[in-house]
């Protein structure tokens, strides 16, 4: 008996070590992979919100913080099966029984104004649209309009949806446009001679232009929205676990891999729900954030004239006139 106590006390001496790596792990998690953590406590009643691809990842818990805070939240997503689980699971915890879904398919331009068209008919109101719905990795597809996948979805897709919803947006002010965009935007660039790909494709870089195209636009409508009390924000969310890298065998095994690395989808959360509600951000325009802070922006990310000429051809692409 007293040799097993001495061989447990042992082994514990032995394994100290471990549980010393251990606690500094949870420590360097706590410090460094979990980021910045929205601290605002704004109540959002009256509020209307619409948040893109809010089913899972990072637009879920967004959703779900929107919601505890009494907005009403629309579910913006192609899937409307997965969209009512998540919307139906948010509605049980928060008691907030305005969560509704709604059907939008980015990749669709038709969907896009079916949507728009829809909303403007049933809501007097948006004060928070949040452009998060994204994808990554896509071997190479196009849009059912001809636009390349990560392209269409990820800029225009977004870009026409802003433009549809501007007026509810400007008649609501104070009300707010945040793009979730990525650190990724540093690999990108507006590639104008090919923007879909169609002489050269590489589906990591087409994420990173994509990406890229969110900074501009959301520059871009900041300068053209100044006055009007409705600000744009874009961010990046961090690394996170999410459904984000379905596309890719590799990447799917690497982030389960390093998951300890990654933030949970509700620290990935934490910047758009920032941008979403952060009192001190009620006037704050054409920023980038990043761990709830403002973050560097390449320069590629900084360059007007791109900025503009993107704007433009953006809306030939989609046949409208934003001027
Ligand atoms: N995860 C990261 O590490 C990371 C890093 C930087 C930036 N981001 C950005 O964060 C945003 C959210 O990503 P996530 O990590 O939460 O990824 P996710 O879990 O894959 O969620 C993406 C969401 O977008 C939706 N979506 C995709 N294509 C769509 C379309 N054509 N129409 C409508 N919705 C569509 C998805 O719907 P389905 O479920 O139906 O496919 C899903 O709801 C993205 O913009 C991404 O670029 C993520």
């Amino acid at each position: 008996m007293e040799n097993n106590g001495y061989i447990l006390r042992h082994l514990l001496f032995k394994l100290s070590p471990l549980f010393i790596i251990l606690y500094f792990c949870r420590a360097r998690r706590f410090l460094y992979v979990a980021g910045g953590r929205c601290k605002s406590a704004a109540r959002l009643e009256g509020k209307v919100a619409i948040i893109t691809g809010a089913n899972t990842g990072i637009g879920k818990e967004t959703a779900r913080d929107l919601a505890r805070r009494g907005a009403r939240v629309i579910v913006a997503c192609r899937d409307i099966a997965k969209a009512e689980a998540a919307a139906s699971e948010i509605r049980a915890e928060t008691g907030n029984q305005q969560v509704t879904v709604r059907k939008l398919d980015l990749a669709d331009t038709k969907s896009i104004r079916e949507f728009a068209g829809k909303f403007l008919a049933e809501e007097k109101e948006l004060h928070i649209l949040i452009n998060n719905a994204g994808v990554m990795l896509c071997p190479y597809s196009k849009t059912a309009d001809g636009f390349e996948m990560h392209l269409g979805v990820n800029h225009l897709g977004h870009f026409l949806l802003t433009f549809l919803l501007l007026e509810r947006l400007k008649q609501s002010a104070p009300s707010r446009i945040v793009n979730v965009s990525s650190l990724a935007h540093h690999a990108g660039r507006i590639r104008f001679h090919d923007l879909h790909g169609e002489k050269r494709y590489n589906r990591g870089l087409a994420y990173c232009h994509s990406k890229l195209a969110n900074v501009l636009f959301t520059r871009e409508l900041a300068r053209r929205l100044q006055g009007t009390k409705v600000t744009a924000n874009a961010l990046h969310p961090g690394s996170v676990q999410s459904e984000l890298v379905r596309h890719s065998f590799l990447m799917m095994r690497l982030w389960k891999i390093f998951s300890f690395f990654l933030k949970t989808p509700w620290e990935g959360a934490q910047t758009s729900i920032y941008c979403a509600v952060a009192e001190e951000l009620e006037s704050v325009t054409g920023q980038y954030f990043s761990d709830c802070q403002p973050a560097y922006v390449s320069p590629w990310g900084r360059d007007d004239e791109t900025a503009k000429k993107l704007w433009s051809v953006s809306c030939e692409l989609l046949g409208i006139q934003w001027d």
